[in-house]
């Protein structure tokens, strides 16, 4: 299994704060918020973790994290030239995923959860993982029914069939390489990771799990803030005296 964190972007709803760094280098308590993504799939037991990153500030990653030998990893680093899409990091990465699976992980999602088991226990197909959410048609929805199969996933729809959002977390099998290489940019100009898992959707491998801790994507000032307030909470808990 290989993995993925996508830091490019281009962080406008965090302007001015991005405006002379990457969304993904700013500070969430005590450390840069890529970090935390790359934390996530170390847990899980992935060590070779490709890392894209935007032309402007790819200097910077490279420095923050280096070759990885610090965190018992490998890293490997590429730019995507412009943010054109989540589903395009299996095109920038192909040469790096070679014939194996791949998990994908947004640079700005911060995850209480461990994900080992989700992820050493994946065999084929499509993974995602869904959390209830109050503002729903912010994020892509899924729908499922009582016995977890998914029905339908529709990105920020004005009406969302259910509460539960898919998070930046997702499993693959090989075929996403293909699967990405098919796909025609959006009405918005980009390649939609949503589209990938409805290729899975349709050929009846795509399955839903449940993020059951914390779950930020960090975006917006408020989500932002709240991650911050989370951390330091973890953080100070991990002290030995609990803070
Ligand atoms: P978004 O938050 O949707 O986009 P953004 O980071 O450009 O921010 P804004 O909407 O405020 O301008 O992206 C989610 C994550 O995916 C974030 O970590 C950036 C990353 N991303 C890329 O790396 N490349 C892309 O083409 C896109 C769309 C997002």
């Amino acid at each position: 299994m290989k993995g993925i964190i996508l830091a490019g972007g281009s962080g406008t709803r965090l302007r001015p704060l991005t405006r002379v760094t990457s969304k993904q280098l700013l500070p969430v308590y005590n450390k840069p918020m890529i970090f935390y993504p790359l934390e996530t799939l170390i847990q899980a037991g992935i060590k070779d973790i490709l890392i894209i990153v935007a032309p402007d500030h790819a200097g910077d990653f490279l420095k923050l994290l280096g070759s990885g030998k610090e965190f018992g990893c490998r890293f490997t680093f590429e730019i995507q030239d412009n943010p054109e899409g989540l589903a395009q990091a299996f095109l920038i990465g192909r040469n790096f995923i070679g014939g194996d699976q791949a998990t994908l992980i947004l640079g700005d999602n911060l995850f209480e959860d461990d994900f080992s088991s989700a992820i050493q226990g994946f065999e084929s197909g499509g993974r995602i993982f869904a959390k209830q959410v109050p503002d729903p048609n912010r994020f892509g929805v899924v729908e499922f029914d009582d016995q977890r199969r998914v029905l339908s996933i529709i990105e920020k729809p004005q009406q969302p069939k259910s509460n539960y959002a898919v998070t930046g977390m997702y499993i693959y099998d090989n075929s996403v390489v293909d699967k990405a290489a098919s796909l025609q940019p959006s009405e918005r100009g980009e390649l939609e990771v949503t589209d990938i898992n409805n290729l899975y959707l349709k050929e009846g491998k795509l399955d839903v799990a449940f993020v059951e801790g914390e779950w930020f994507d960090t975006g917006t000032f408020e989500s932002l803030f709240a991650a911050t307030q989370f951390a330091r909470r973890q953080a100070l808990a991990a002290q030995p005296d609990g803070g």
